[in-house]
């Protein structure tokens, strides 16, 4: 069946060059974008968006990355959309990604780790309607 998932280009990715490449390899996997544009996330939005994990250590370092350079939000459309785009990811951690993953390829460290991808259709849902209403979605 095919349905949705939400990703984020990441201020690393865009800042190093590997946005279109990454946008790219995105689209050579099968996903349809139904809707897609660059911004900079405010502080209220990056903290919004990772509010389930506000408790954690690493908040704090996360919403200043985040908010620290352009990136590109998307919605996009496939089959097996969220466990696809998760296994085009690769390990959160780049050093323990599988190789030919995007964060194999061009993720940093554990925090600036290229991309962002939903972790189930639930979260797809709200994070697409986190930054887009749905007659973005064409
Ligand atoms: P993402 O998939 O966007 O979801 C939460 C983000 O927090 C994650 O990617 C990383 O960028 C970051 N993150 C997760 N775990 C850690 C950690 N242990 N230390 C620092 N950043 C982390």
């Amino acid at each position: 069946m095919s349905n949705r998932t939400f990703t984020i280009v990441k201020p690393d990715s865009v800042a190093n060059g590997n946005a279109g490449k990454i946008i790219a390899r995105i689209e050579a996997e099968g996903f349809r974008i139904l809707a897609g544009r660059m911004t900079r996330l405010s502080q209220a939005q990056a903290r919004g968006f990772y509010a389930v994990h506000a408790e954690r250590p690493f908040y704090n370092d996360l919403v200043a990355y985040m908010t620290s350079g352009p990136v590109w939000v998307m919605a996009l459309e496939r089959d097996n959309a969220v466990p696809h785009l998760r296994a085009v990811m690769g390990a959160t951690n780049p050093a323990q990604a599988e190789p030919g993953t995007i964060r194999a390829l061009y993720g940093e460290s554990i925090e600036r780790n290229a991309i962002h991808g939903s972790d189930s259709n639930e979260n797809a849902t709200i994070e697409i309607a986190f930054f887009f209403s749905s007659g973005e979605l064409v």
